[in-house]
């Protein structure tokens, strides 16, 4: 089987309030996108890594990582899942698609091999997940309790989030074509009647979202780095 990898990175981050869309806010001595790249760019199986830009980022071009000979540059679109389908058209040759939010730094090599080898047994889409721990409720708008929801295969879904590259094409395509709401690759795929797993990933693999969430990711880091 052969990989390929998608960063979505053409978000504006307007929940991490910075004065730059939060992939390239400094972090453990790089930028955030550099570490959520790294581990893709290093592993010996993705052959090709398209990382999705907003039309006016002046950023990623200034990073060194910019000229890796693994890596195409695609152009985003309003929501991440137009900017993940731009990404797929410039898939050059691959099998499978690894797609990856460049928000989320602290990605392991291990959280990688779990999927490829899950991917080489199983031949299916595959992602990451994070096993609810809390106790779970359902209020109404005004925050008044309705219920406790079940915590029994309720999971947090991660990246990166693996699919036959025709496949997620397809999947999304007609998602977006008849309206249905896309917040990650699986959810395209679960819509289009295919099987998919989840898999326990790593419980660092936080994605970036607001201010306070930045101490975290390099702590993760410089942890995992001693
Ligand atoms: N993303 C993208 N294209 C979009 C929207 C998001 O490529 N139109 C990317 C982001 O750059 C990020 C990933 O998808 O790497 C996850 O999205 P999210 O965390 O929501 O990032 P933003 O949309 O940038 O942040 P916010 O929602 O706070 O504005
Ligand atoms: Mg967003």
């Amino acid at each position: 089987q052969t990989y390929a990898a998608i960063l979505p990175a053409a978000g504006i981050g307007s929940r991490m309030q910075a004065a730059v869309p939060k992939q390239y806010l400094p972090l453990a001595g790089k930028t955030v996108i550099e570490h959520s790249l790294s581990k893709l760019l290093q592993h010996p199986a993705i052959s090709q890594v398209v990382v999705v830009l907003a039309e006016n980022d002046r950023w990623f071009r200034q990073l060194e990582v910019a000229k890796h000979p693994k890596i195409s540059l695609a152009l985003g679109g309003a929501e991440r899942c137009d900017s993940v389908l731009s990404g797929l058209h410039a898939i050059k040759k691959a099998d499978w698609v690894l797609v990856h939010d460049a928000a989320r730094p602290c990605l392991a090599h291990s959280d990688i091999e779990l999927l490829i080898k899950h991917i080489e047994q199983h031949h299916q889409g595959v992602i990451l997940g994070a096993q609810v721990r809390d106790t779970m409720k359902r209020s109404d708008a005004n925050g008044n309790i309705l219920n406790t929801v079940d915590r029994d295969g309720l999971w947090h879904a991660l990246t990166p989030q693996a699919f036959p590259v025709q496949q997620l094409r397809h999947a999304l395509q007609s998602a977006l074509m008849q309206g249905v709401n896309i917040t990650d690759e699986a959810s395209a795929i679960e819509f289009s009647g295919e099987a998919c797993s989840i898999l326990p990933g790593r419980s660092d693999n936080l994605k970036v979202t607001r201010p306070e969430d930045m101490a975290m990711a390099e702590r993760f880091l410089t942890q995992s780095l001693s």
